[in-house]
């Protein structure tokens, strides 16, 4: 069990931001918020943008109960490090090392065939929390320290669940931009409500965080969710085409249809506001 104290998990480690050199363009992104608020198809059309605009990115699947890999695109379109006699790494593999290394994390990057400056790290098919050593804080704080060195753009997918998934939760507290995700629903509101609480510090709120209302429809209630939330700084619209991307396994497609011109326009925005391109 997590302990919600002073220098618990929820407690920023300050020690490397020092090193951070805040003038260059990119960093961490953690993409969080409410369940099935759309995370992670937020996270995945960050990743191929800014793949598309030649920038090397990394996209972390934090799932460990539904991996996410196999639902974005298919494993035919996959690699794995060339050297690697595995057909694909895992994020497990990672996280179970005593201590996780530069050489450990590349060694479990997976590569998409088509777009050359994408990689993705993620659990695969049928795995889950057990199928691994458990791990703790100290490796995902040095995942996340690796993956700076790896790689200029890193986005973090995370799973809402932060008091149960420790990679997750290290992730809000250590990245330099965070999306907090909602639906216009009470649900999402009354999460939000319960979960803040264990996030809240000083430190914390130091990290740049920008509040997205997500899959929002015509009928739904937004000055109500801005009333309830304070303000929102990016309204991600439902988009059809998005919908069946989805449905389809096939996240990292093209959007091409007039229905998914909103939606692109606000991921233009919001990858414009974070990292600066
Ligand atoms: N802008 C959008 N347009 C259409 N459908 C959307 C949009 N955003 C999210 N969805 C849909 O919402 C559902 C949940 O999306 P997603 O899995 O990305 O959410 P999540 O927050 O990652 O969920 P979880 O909490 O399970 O990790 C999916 O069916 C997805 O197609
Ligand atoms: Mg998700």
């Amino acid at each position: 069990m997590l302990q919600f104290k002073k220098d618990s998990i929820f407690t920023r480690n300050n020690k490397d931001k020092s090193k951070v050199d805040e003038s260059l363009p990119g960093g961490v992104l953690a993409v969080w918020g409410s369940p099935s608020s759309g995370k992670t198809t937020v996270a995945v059309k960050l990743a191929k943008y800014l793949a598309e605009h030649k920038k090397n990115v990394i996209l972390v699947l934090c799932d460990m109960t539904a991996p996410m890999l196999p639902c974005i695109c298919s494993s035919s379109s996959l690699e794995c490090q060339k050297d690697s006699n595995r057909p694909f790494g895992s994020l497990g593999s990672i996280l179970s090392a005593t201590h996780v290394t530069d050489q450990i994390v590349k060694n479990n990057i997976i590569t998409h065939k088509k777009m050359a400056y994408l990689t993705m790290i993620g659990m695969l098919k049928g795995e889950n929390e057990y199928t691994y050593a458990s791990y703790s804080r100290v490796q995902a704080e040095e995942f996340i320290a690796s993956l700076r060195k790896i790689a200029p753009y890193v986005i973090i997918d995370c799973s809402s669940y932060i008091a149960n998934d420790i990679l997750s939760a290290v992730s809000i507290m250590e990245c330099d931009s965070l999306l907090r995700l909602s639906n216009c629903d009470l649900k999402s509101i009354s999460y939000l409500s319960s979960q803040l609480k264990l996030l809240y510090s000083d430190q914390w709120n130091s990290s740049k965080q920008y509040k997205v209302l997500s899959n929002v429809k015509p009928n739904h209630g937004v000055e109500h969710m801005a009333g309830a939330l304070g303000s929102i700084d990016f309204r991600l619209p439902y988009s059809e085409e998005v919908e069946e991307q989805y449905l389809a396994g096939n996240l990292l497609a093209d959007m091409n249809l007039k229905n998914s011109k909103e939606f692109r326009k606000e991921i233009e925005k919001i990858a414009e506001e974070v990292f600066g391109c």
